[in-house]
């Protein structure tokens, strides 16, 4: 419901102007090499092409059995990609490379600590790993196709082992990041409704070993107060013969992987041949409400895409050494780290910690070691490896071929710095805008025939036809830019099949908005309603301003206002919690909690504590408050409703607009002085926000 007195702004309403940025052209070295410089390639992903251009994606994997449709329809907008085909994703990534190649090397693991040795896993080990992981999993875990396991890994190529032998036996795997805390992957498990939990005893971050497996203990004591029983949890000893945590296993529940291996060596199970349509993993994000959504994924249309995209846009050939920082236990770590530079065959790297450990060379250390020549990262590790090491990269010798950017905008100056210091001026940069519901891209450059424009993704990706609209569902004039939300107009074939339990969620959130007909079958009808405003510039890029939901993407990672407030409210003594963005300089926006508490209860440090505490048990240090700020009372409009909007402008030090018609305009002054003089004695003001940032700040909180 909304206030009628509230100031309505919508992304939609809002003309953002920004500068027109230079575009760069693709160094001439690249393009002669790019797998897509051929520009007939553009004629081949036209619209009177779509559905069929995917094949040429599809083809790029090996089949058990061929396709009779590419794209149903019939049960829209729950799309149903190459109907009738089957096929295997653990066989497409590893048995078929291992047969024609098998000492090359497949995956390289680089410890977080520099004195401990890189190891390279060859795709006949690979094999042989997946196969006896698959055969333990079947035999001991007892798991069969369709069955779900929650993992929650580090960085190690354990994970991609246990994902793969999943992928083999058709059981769903659902990796929660393994920053979460064990509440919040006790919530994902019970949600998923697994019985087993594979994890990891520890791993090193920022020079410190972590205890990761407390976390499986909090998980699944969180499971079972969501009435989902946990039979095991199997754990992979971080180093062989130690054990990394100070809490006990559990007798008859808890189980080494290292111990129990053994009995599996040379054990061979064959890949189950899964129609296209079965799934292949769950995928956790967050959304406006408190439960997450599992977007589920499946097997052939989720695969033929990260295949085509990893080879056009990643330009990735079976002799490259590619490496994408981000975590595993993200969509890009499934999609860009692991299905899709294996289904083509290439070595992928996996690094076990923080970019700037021990210092801000290391990733270019790495680099030159390691001879990576296409480089994968977020905004938020190039602001800060730009911030603590601007000169580094010049100090290596390494050369990249092309870099990609994902997960937030990124601004022209950082991008520059990526372009000129990181790429050294010769390397093509992909910004790569999409989602954990994608699968795979939806904006971006091609990088060997399209020019890049700082700020911008790019048009949409091949067959992808984005699609700007106001909120009254009218098209904003193409190239106008005039910012609205961005919709996909077509399906493709990695668009999650629906979230996982919750099929009129799905609808809700992706569909309802502009879909016109909810009976029709004509894709037409369907736009995929992104929850992103963006604009179009007269060169039909796009440009990404951010979420348009309660969503706050820190440091590329989205976080939803609910979770962190209801994660707030688990504080016996407050009464009413909300949280807004702020703009960080390094991490994008960070996140800012206002409290008020019950009578009889007072503000102090400790309280503040509380909450930060809470937030972390309940989420994970990634969500960490910036500051908390408990004050007497919230600023409330007349339904009773917090405004966020006039909190998230106290915090970013903007103008809190029109306020009289609250229910309790008296207080907005009092927060203001208390927060912001309390931020500048902290050294803690922001900078002056550009025009794009101030948009967001007024649109935050809006319905
Ligand atoms: O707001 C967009 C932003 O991140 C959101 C998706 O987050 P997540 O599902 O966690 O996936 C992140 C990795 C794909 C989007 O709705 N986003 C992602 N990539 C970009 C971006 N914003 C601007 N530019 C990008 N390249």
């Amino acid at each position: 419901m909304t206030d009628s007195s509230e100031t309505q702004v919508s992304e939609a309403q809002i003309a953002v102007h920004w500068r027109e940025e230079e575009y760069y052209p693709p160094p001439e070295k690249f393009v002669k090499q790019a797998n897509a410089n051929d520009p007939a390639i553009l004629d081949r992903f036209t619209e009177d092409k779509f559905p069929d251009c995917f094949i040429e994606y599809a083809d790029l994997l090996t089949w058990d059995k061929r396709w009779d449709t590419v794209l149903d329809t019939s049960t829209a907008p729950f799309w149903k990609w190459f109907v009738g085909g089957k096929l295997n994703a653990s066989y497409n990534c590893v048995d078929r490379h291992a047969a024609a190649n098998p000492d090359k090397t497949a995956v390289i693991w680089v410890p977080e600590l520099e004195a401990d040795e890189t190891l390279f896993i060859s795709y006949g080990q690979l094999l042989r790993q997946v196969n006896e992981f698959a055969a333990l999993l079947s035999d001991f875990a007892g798991l069969k196709k369709g069955d779900r396991v929650t993992l929650h890994m580090p960085m190690v190529p354990e994970a991609v082992v246990t994902m793969l032998a999943c992928a083999r036996l058709g059981v769903i795997h659902s990796q929660v990041f393994g920053g979460f805390s064990g509440n919040a992957c006790g919530t994902r498990i019970a949600d998923s409704g697994s019985r087993i939990l594979i994890t990891m005893d520890g791993y090193y971050r920022a020079g410190a070993m972590q205890d990761h497996k407390v976390k499986a203990d909090e998980a699944v004591a969180e499971a079972a107060r969501q009435d989902q029983e946990v039979d095991k949890v199997l754990v992979w000893r971080r180093k062989e013969g130690e054990y990394q945590s100070k809490i006990p296993m559990v007798d008859g529940r808890d189980f080494f992987v290292n111990d129990i291996i053994g009995k599996y060596a040379g054990h061979e199970v064959a890949p189950v041949s899964l129609d296209a349509t079965d799934s292949l993993f769950l995928m956790y994000t967050s959304g406006t409400t408190g439960r997450p959504k599992g977007a589920q994924h499946s097997v052939g249309g989720y695969m033929a895409y990260v295949a085509g995209t990893s080879k056009y846009y990643q330009d990735i050939h079976q002799d490259d050494m590619y490496w994408c920082l981000a975590d595993i236990g993200w969509i890009t770590g499934h999609s860009y780290i692991v299905y899709g530079p294996l289904a083509l065959g290439t070595t992928t790297i996996l690094y076990e910690g923080v970019p700037n450990y021990p210092d801000a060379g290391r990733p270019w250390r790495i680099a030159e070691k390691l001879g990576v020549n296409i480089f994968h990262t977020s905004p938020t590790s190039i602001r800060m490896l730009r911030k603590v090491g601007p000169d580094e990269p010049t100090k290596y010798n390494y050369h990249f071929k092309c870099m990609t950017t994902v997960g937030e905008p990124i601004e022209p100056e950082v991008w520059r710095w990526y372009y000129h210091s990181v790429g050294k001026d010769q390397a093509a940069i992909t910004d790569t805008w999409w989602q954990t519901e994608t699968g795979g891209f939806l904006g971006s450059t091609l990088p060997g025939l399209q020019p890049m424009k700082p700020g911008s993704c790019g048009p949409g990706a091949l067959g992808i036809f984005p699609v700007i609209y106001d909120e009254d569902r009218n098209e904003v004039p193409k190239g106008s830019g005039t910012a609205g939300n961005i919709c996909i107009r077509n399906p493709w074939p990695s668009i999650m099949q629906t979230v996982w339990g919750q099929p009129e969620r799905f609808l809700d959130v992706y569909y309802r908005k502009y879909n016109t007909d909810p009976n029709s079958k004509d894709w037409h009808d369907w736009p995929y309603f992104c929850g992103d405003g963006a604009l179009e510039a007269e060169d039909g890029y796009f440009r990404i301003l951010g979420r348009i939901d309660d969503v706050i993407n820190v440091a590329g990672h989205r976080l939803g206002t609910k979770e962190l407030e209801s994660a707030a409210l688990t504080v016996p003594e407050v009464a009413e919690a909300a949280a807004v963005p702020v703009i960080d300089d390094i991490r994008g926006r960070m996140v800012e909690m206002y409290v008020s508490l019950k009578p009889g209860f007072e503000a102090s440090p400790a309280m503040e504590a509380k909450v930060t505490g809470a937030i972390e048990t309940e989420i994970g240090k990634i969500a960490r408050p910036k500051n908390v700020w408990i004050v007497p009372d919230m600023p409330k409009t007349r339904s009773g409703k917090i405004m966020r909007r006039v909190i998230a402008s106290v915090s970013n030090f903007t103008d809190v607009g029109d306020v009289t018609t609250l229910a309790n305009p008296e207080v907005v002054e009092g927060i203001r002085h208390h927060v912001q003089s309390a931020k500048v004695a902290k050294g803690d003001a922001p900078r002056e926000l550009t025009e794009t940032e101030l948009a967001e700040i007024k649109a935050f909180g809006a319905e």
